[in-house]
């Protein structure tokens, strides 16, 4: 019999689930990395894959990851020993998560200093440095400012501490009160912005740009632009590292899984595609290049509220909103590693969150310098930011989404599946098992297997 509750708390309502777990998924994947990542590969041959990623992998690997969470009860690695022991299966399965904590560590150290720009940007905003500005003059002031270790030392580790604050607090003091406000005052403040930016630039250039899909111009990207996409959905749902399987574990046990991993997953890819929407009419109304790479975000929104009136303020509520959003995701990362050191190590919360954050923070800072006083350190090309980023959004987290899926459709017996999702045995179901075993897995492998190219077939990475 699977524990009714969680040793680290619960979440006090449905409706504090959902917006816990869409604080995780809706961050800066949705409005830095996405809008980036499509600019990369030419937009909507890009979106129209990731939007098939999100429903034909994403929505039923999430529903797996909930359904496992909620059911084993514990840390990632300890669920996993669980539930695989009760199946009479290796004890093996605990690798999963112990690969979680290892993403989370990689992607938290990023996550932050990136973060740590958005809480510059706001303050800048603030403070009327874009008032006026043009694209030539936004561009230098970003490359000047990531060209500045001190400055983005400074802002990751305000953001860091910050994490480490709500973690330490605990599941419903902690978290539960973060997203409550935050998530429906972002969605606002990114409609009003796609409405500005669409009587201001050129909103039917960025509508083509992202819905006219335009597979000939991949050419021999192909390969790449779909393991992108597939690795921004992973990314974006925050899944296959087990952050929404221990967000799963404080969930109730009468909460219906498909409902609301569906819903989860509409709100983070609506979020994603109005950043589309505010950001590309801008780009393409002043001339500027969707393939800026990771600064695009910070160039061009800066020339909006720069030409906007009472630009500052919203440029400044707009950034805030943004630091809120990377906020609620950034915990959810560090949650599995605090919740594992609490069950099996007997640290208090507040040390296992101090310990794992300053572990993130001193690897964040070998991000922020490969932007600067180490940028010719290289391997494959990246460097450190960007390894970890690829490495995994691309690789490590559709990894962990194969082992999850294959858990949940080959391993759990059909039974548990079935009493665990509560929907019956009907056409939704067996849609779910259809996917979690067959399709997810065969085709994140197909894909994964083509960028490191052993399949020779879509053009390599
Ligand atoms: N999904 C978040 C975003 O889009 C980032 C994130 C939070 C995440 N938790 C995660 C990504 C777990 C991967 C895995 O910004």
């Amino acid at each position: 019999m699977s524990p009714s509750t969680s040793i680290h708390g619960m979440w006090s309502t449905r409706l504090a689930f959902i917006l816990a777990a869409s604080g995780s998924a809706v961050g800066l994947g949705n409005v830095w990395r996405f809008p980036y990542t499509a600019g990369e590969y030419g937009g909507g041959a890009f979106v129209l894959v990731y939007l098939l990623c999100v429903a034909c992998i994403g929505i039923p690997i999430m529903m797996a990851e909930v359904m496992i969470g909620r059911r084993g009860r514990q840390s990632p690695i300890n669920t996993m020993r669980t539930l695989a022991s009760q199946e009479g299966k290796t004890p093996a399965w605990s690798l999963l998560g112990w690969m979680g904590i290892l993403c989370a560590f990689l992607i938290l150290s990023f996550y932050s200093v990136i973060a740590g720009w958005t809480l510059a940007y706001m303050v800048r905003a603030g403070a009327g440095v874009f008032t006026g500005i043009d694209a030539a003059a936004s561009d230098a002031l970003f490359n000047a400012f990531v060209g500045n270790a001190e400055a983005l030392l400074a802002w990751h580790t305000i953001f860091m501490v910050l994490t480490v604050l709500v973690v330490a607090r605990g599941v419903a003091s902690g978290l539960e009160q973060a997203v409550r406000w935050m998530m429906p005052a972002l969605f606002v403040l990114l409609l009003v912005m796609v409405a500005y930016a669409a009587l201001n630039g050129d909103l039917g250039g960025a509508l083509r740009y992202l819905f006219q899909p335009d597979f000939a111009e991949l050419g021999d990207k192909a390969g790449a632009a779909i393991l992108s996409a597939m690795g921004q959905a992973f990314f974006s749902l925050s899944l296959g590292m087990g952050a929404i399987m221990i967000y799963g574990s404080y969930l109730k046990s009468d909460a219906s899984i498909a409902q609301n991993t569906i819903i989860i997953a509409a709100m983070d890819t609506l979020v994603a595609l109005l950043a589309g929407l505010a950001i590309f009419p801008i780009v393409f109304a002043h001339g500027l290049e969707p393939a800026a790479g990771p600064g695009l975000v910070f160039k061009t929104l800066p020339i909006a509220f720069g030409e906007m009136p009472g630009g500052s303020f919203f440029g400044a509520l707009f950034f805030l909103l943004l630091v809120f959003a990377a906020w609620t995701s950034s915990i959810s990362l560090l949650e599995p590693i605090v919740a594992y050191l609490v069950e099996n190590r007997g640290f208090s919360r507040v040390r296992a969150s101090v310990l794992s954050g300053t572990g993130a923070w001193l690897l964040g800072i070998a991000c922020l310098l490969s932007l600067n006083a180490w940028s010719e350190y290289t391997l494959l090309g990246k460097g450190v930011l960007d390894l970890f980023d690829f490495l995994t959004a691309n690789i490590l987290l559709p990894l962990g989404g194969i082992l999850i899926a294959v858990f949940a459709g080959w391993v759990l017996p059909r039974r548990a599946s079935v009493d665990e999702l509560g929907m019956g045995e009907g056409l939704g179901y067996r849609l779910w098992r259809l996917l979690v075993r067959y399709v997810a897995p065969l085709a994140v492998a197909v894909v994964l297997l083509n960028a490191l190219g052993v399949l020779p077939a879509i053009g390599q990475v």
